[in-house]
C-alpha cells in the first residue's frame, strides 16, 4: 500500500502547481484566457465577450479625449480652454468645490446657456469643474488608466460602476458637451451606447 501512495503524491502536486500557474496567469490577464466565464459562457464565449467590451471602451475613449469633454476634467486645477486644450486664461482656478477659487468664480462669466458669438464663454447653471477632493482627471491617462480610474469609487463618487451609464445618459453637462464647438467623435446616443457596452460586458479594461 504504501508503495502505490508514494507514486500518486508526486502527480497530485504536478496538478496543484499547474493549477496555480493556470490561475495566476489568468489574473494577470495574458492574451487567450478571459478574466472570468459567465454561467452558461464557453470559454470563447468569454473571450469575444470580453475583446467587445474592450472595443467599445476603446471607441468611447476618444469621447472622454476629446476637448469637450477633457477641458473640464484636466491633470491640474486650470480648466482648459479651445480644440488645443491650452490652460483656462484670466487666471482661473478650480477652487475646493470646483465653481472657481475666491472671487473669480465660473458664474461671472459662464452662464446659464451658451452666450453666442466666436470665443464666448458656453454655459449651463451647473458649470464647473470636479471638486478638489475628487478631481476625477481624464486628461494623460492611457484607455487601460481611464477604465480602471472609472472602476474605482474613489475616483468617481459611485457606489456601483452602473452609474457611470446614467451619467454618460443623462448628466446635463454631458449632454451639454454635444452642443457647441468641435463636436466629439460620436453622437451622444452612440457614445452612451458604447459606455453601457463596455460595463455590460464586464468593463473588461483594455491592454493599454
Ligand atoms: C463644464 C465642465 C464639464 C464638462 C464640459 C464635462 N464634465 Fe464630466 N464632470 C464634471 C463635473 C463637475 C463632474 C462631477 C459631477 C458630480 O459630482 O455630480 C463630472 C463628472 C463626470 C463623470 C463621473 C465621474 C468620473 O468618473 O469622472 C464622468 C464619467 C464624466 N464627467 C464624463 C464626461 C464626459 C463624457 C464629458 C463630455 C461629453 C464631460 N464629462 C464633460 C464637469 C464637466
Ligand atoms: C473671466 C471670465 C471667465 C471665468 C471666471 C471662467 N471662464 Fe471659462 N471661459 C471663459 C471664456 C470667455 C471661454 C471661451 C474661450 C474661447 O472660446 O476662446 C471659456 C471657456 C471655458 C472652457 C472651454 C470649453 C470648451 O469646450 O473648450 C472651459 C472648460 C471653462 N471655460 C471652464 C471654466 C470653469 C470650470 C470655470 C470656473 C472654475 C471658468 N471657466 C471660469 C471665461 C471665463
Amino acid at each position: 500500500m504504501k508503495h502505490v501512495n508514494l507514486r500518486i503524491r508526486p502527480r497530485k502536486w504536478i496538478l496543484a502547481i499547474l493549477f496555480l500557474a493556470g490561475t495566476g496567469l489568468s489574473i494577470l490577464g495574458i492574451p487567450g484566457e478571459p478574466t472570468a466565464i459567465r454561467p452558461g459562457e464557453t470559454r470563447e464565449m468569454a473571450l469575444r465577450r470580453e475583446a467587445e467590451s474592450k472595443a467599445a471602451f476603446e471607441s468611447a475613449y476618444h469621447v472622454f479625449m476629446s476637448p469637450r469633454c477633457m477641458n473640464c476634467h484636466p491633470a491640474g486645477n486650470v480648466p482648459l480652454q479651445g480644440d488645443d486644450s491650452h490652460l483656462h486664461t484670466q487666471g482661473v482656478r478650480r477652487g475646493p468645490d470646483g465653481r472657481g477659487l475666491y472671487a473669480l468664480k465660473c458664474k461671472n462669466c459662464h452662464q446659464d446657456a451658451n452666450l453666442p458669438g466666436e470665443h464666448m464663454p458656453p454655459g449651463l447653471p451647473t458649470w464647473r469643474l470636479p471638486p478638489e477632493d475628487r478631481p476625477m482627471v481624464f486628461q494623460g491617462k492611457s484607455p487601460r488608466e481611464l477604465a480602471a480610474s472609472f472602476k474605482n469609487a474613489r475616483f468617481t463618487g459611485f457606489a456601483s460602476i452602473h452609474q457611470i451609464i446614467e451619467h454618460v445618459e443623462k448628466d446635463p453637462l454631458v449632454l451639454h458637451s454635444f452642443t457647441y464647438g468641435t463636436r466629439p467623435p460620436l453622437e451622444h446616443g452612440e457614445f452612451a451606447a458604447k459606455v453601457r457596452e463596455w460595463v455590460e460586458k464586464g468593463a473588461v479594461l483594455p491592454d493599454k
